[in-house]
């Protein structure tokens, strides 16, 4: 499939907005293509062109609109940070990697910039780098391949990095606050299925038992019924886990519950626990929530520094860092089929609104895709 582009600017369709005060929209894009000697117009060295077929919401596309003040200017912003579709332009450093015609997947994560809802992407690999060429072995549908990966690449990084001093393992308990979020479900899976933990326990609605335990949570909490999580889970420890403690707490929905008593939940830090937050100590709120007011909670930044000082109990909050790493390891997962993929509804292009209001909702159980391509 080669593309060839006789003039320095292709121009296409986008979701964009201006600022948290003007709706989404529907808009005309422009990208500015290098003139080349012999085949038209191309991109540049790092960067690969991508015609997308499909895109994934997160809930960062509700943070970011909802923090576009005017002081980020009112040039378009895009939406979406995951996608899949396929290579139309390789930069001359990436021909190593890519091919024109290449399936593609991957996180685009430009806060405040374009988006991957969009009919073409440009991304400079050197700088986001997390693309990778499907192979062929991953039998998935263009919208199940729109659909993990900055979930599963937000498990991946709590996973290896944000965890304690000790690598989880096959004598690993883990607990996940919010096992039916995207994120928890790839955390469930990968814990079970590529880590081989021995318990997982899951805090969710009844209503998602079923699934969670089907993707490889042992133990259920639900969060409707119980106030304050700590109470259900020592009952769960006495009861279940036989008095083990956790080794590893991933919170995805945000909370406090556990922190004035982490020493019962938590096994002690000298044994190499950890708990990891990508929320912080508020839930979320998708349709108000604002990046900078998760900011503003002194308690975690105090958390952080005392964790940093060796003091209490090994705690981080972080963002995901995109990576090769861990979409090549998804591919890998998908091939051996021991990751599955769960597509919570889909729109058409044109119907973006609709994809926004489910997103607000916080009730989508897996992810919300938007088909770009028409013929999808
Ligand atoms: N820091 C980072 O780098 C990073 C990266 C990715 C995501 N995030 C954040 O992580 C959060 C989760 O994102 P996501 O895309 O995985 O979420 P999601 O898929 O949109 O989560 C929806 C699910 O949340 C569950 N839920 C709602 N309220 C809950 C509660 N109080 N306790 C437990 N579960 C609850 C619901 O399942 P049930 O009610 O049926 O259990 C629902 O199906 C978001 O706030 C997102 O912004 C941060």
């Amino acid at each position: 499939m080669s593309v060839r582009f006789e003039t320095p600017h292709l121009t296409f369709r986008a979701i964009t907005y201006k600022n948290c005060n003007e709706p989404f929209q529907i808009t005309e894009e422009t990208i500015t293509l290098t003139k080349t000697s012999n085949e038209g117009y191309t991109v540049g060295d790092d960067e690969l062109l991508v015609e997308v077929h499909a895109a994934a919401l997160n809930p960062v596309d509700l943070y970011l609109y909802n923090s576009s003040y005017w002081i980020f200017g009112n040039k378009p912003k895009g939406l979406g940070r995951d996608y899949c579709g396929v290579a139309v332009k390789v930069g001359s450093n990436l021909s190593a990697k890519f091919s024109v015609g290449d399936r593609v997947a991957g996180v685009y994560t430009r806060p405040f910039g374009p988006g991957t809802v969009s009919e073409y992407v440009l991304i400079n690999h050197k700088k986001f780098g997390s693309t990778l060429r499907v192979p062929p072995g991953v039998l998935l549908t263009d919208v199940e391949l729109a659909a993990w990966p900055l979930v599963f690449s937000t498990a991946a990084e709590a996973l290896e990095v944000h965890r304690g001093s000790k690598p989880i393992g096959k004598d690993s308990v883990v607990l996940v606050i919010g096992g039916a979020t995207a994120v928890g479900q790839n955390l469930i899976q990968l814990a079970k299925n590529h880590y081989q933990v021995k318990k997982i326990v899951s805090v969710n609605s009844a209503s998602s038992n079923a699934f969670v335990t089907g993707l490889g949570a042992d133990y259920t909490i639900d969060y409707t019924v119980h106030q304050n999580l700590l109470k259900p889970t020592l009952e769960i420890i006495k009861t279940e886990l036989e008095g083990e403690k956790f080794d590893f707490i991933m919170d995805t929905v945000g909370g406090s519950d556990y922190f004035s008593d982490i020493n019962l939940v938590l096994k002690p830090r000298k044994e190499g626990s950890g708990y990891a937050t990508i929320v912080g100590d508020q839930k979320s709120n998708y349709v108000s929530a604002n990046i900078f007011k998760v900011l503003t909670f002194f308690g975690i930044f105090a958390r952080i520094i005392s964790s940093a000082l060796g003091w209490g109990f090994k705690y981080s909050y972080f963002l995901l860092t995109p990576s090769e790493k861990y979409t090549s390891w998804a591919m890998d997962m998908f091939e051996e089929k021991k990751l599955k993929v769960t597509v919570d509804s889909c729109y058409a292009f044109e119907d973006h609104q609709s994809a926004l209001a489910r997103l607000s909702s916080n009730r989508a159980q897996g992810k919300i895709v938007i088909k770009v391509k028409k013929s999808l």
